[in-house]
């Protein structure tokens, strides 16, 4: 029960609830990956039982593919859709311009294609997200297992000509074992601290054979939806250039709450 959550559950579940009234009957949306994605599958799976809305999700994981279909949201691939109307994810870190540090939790690959692949994207976070400078977030690239530590060491060596202050890197594990991706590859998280020109280094970086996809995001997001614990939601939209709060009172639902751990 919302009683029971704490501040930034609650901050990233109003921020989710405000961001689930984007979506339209018949729209295609691609459905982001993390805990905050999490809550705006629920919100949408209610609406969908309760309001009867109709669209198609296009999930960016296959932990959001199984919560989407168990919610009862039809699902579609990208190829199926080939574009998107809009696209609502989570982010680790957004700054005044909605540049975005993504891939917390392992999914930035396909959250980059759909995010991408949208008229609009638009993040939801909790404040605690929005950064002066992106960096504090080690930075997640994703990269082939094929020579992975040569390409960390080129990563590495790159960082020296960058504006940045870390140049450290580690590959990301789960347990003893790297952690893979949906894609079956590996991810290395970059202490970067403060990215002084995120544009330059996403460019360099995905410049790098062995690397994949890094996390940065930029000119890639829209909209921002912040969430704040006592209910407050501030929409951002970065092409309008306006800024509008409103509150949001929790409704305690069997239905959305019911499956929580
Ligand atoms: C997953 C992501 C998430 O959006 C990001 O990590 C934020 O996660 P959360 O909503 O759990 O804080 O990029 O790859």
């Amino acid at each position: 029960m919302t009683g029971e959550l704490s501040p930034i559950d609650k901050a990233k579940f109003v921020a989710a609830k405000r961001a689930s009234e984007f979506v339209e009957p018949g729209m295609r949306v691609g459905l982001g990956t993390g805990s905050t994605a999490a809550w705006l599958v629920r919100c949408l799976g209610e609406k969908v039982r309760d309001d009867g809305l109709r669209f198609k999700g296009v999930p960016t994981s296959t932990r959001t593919a199984e919560l989407a279909r168990d919610v009862g949201i039809e699902v579609i691939s990208l190829d199926e859709a080939k574009w998107l109307d809009l696209t609502i994810d989570g982010a680790d870190e957004f700054d005044h311009e909605l540049n975005l540090i993504k891939g917390g939790g392992g999914a930035l690959l396909q959250e980059k294609i759909v995010a991408t692949a949208s008229d609009r994207m638009i993040v939801i976070a909790d404040a605690a997200k929005r950064v002066e400078a992106l960096g504090a977030f080690p930075l997640p690239v994703e990269v082939v297992p094929f020579g992975w530590q040569t390409t960390q060491a080129l990563v590495e060596e790159t960082l020296i000509s960058m504006d940045v202050l870390g140049r450290e890197s580690s590959l990301r594990m789960n347990g003893a074992t790297p952690y893979v991706t949906d894609e079956g590859n590996h991810i290395l998280d970059l202490h970067l601290q403060r990215i002084g020109n995120a544009r330059q280094l996403a460019l360099v970086i995905n410049q790098m054979p062995g690397v994949v996809e890094n996390g940065l995001f930029i000119d890639i997001c829209d909209t921002v939806v912040i969430g704040y614990g006592d209910g407050r939601v501030v929409v951002k939209d970065i092409n309008e250039g306006t800024e509008e709060e409103d509150r949001l009172d929790f409704v305690e639902t069997d239905n959305l709450f019911a499956d929580l751990d």
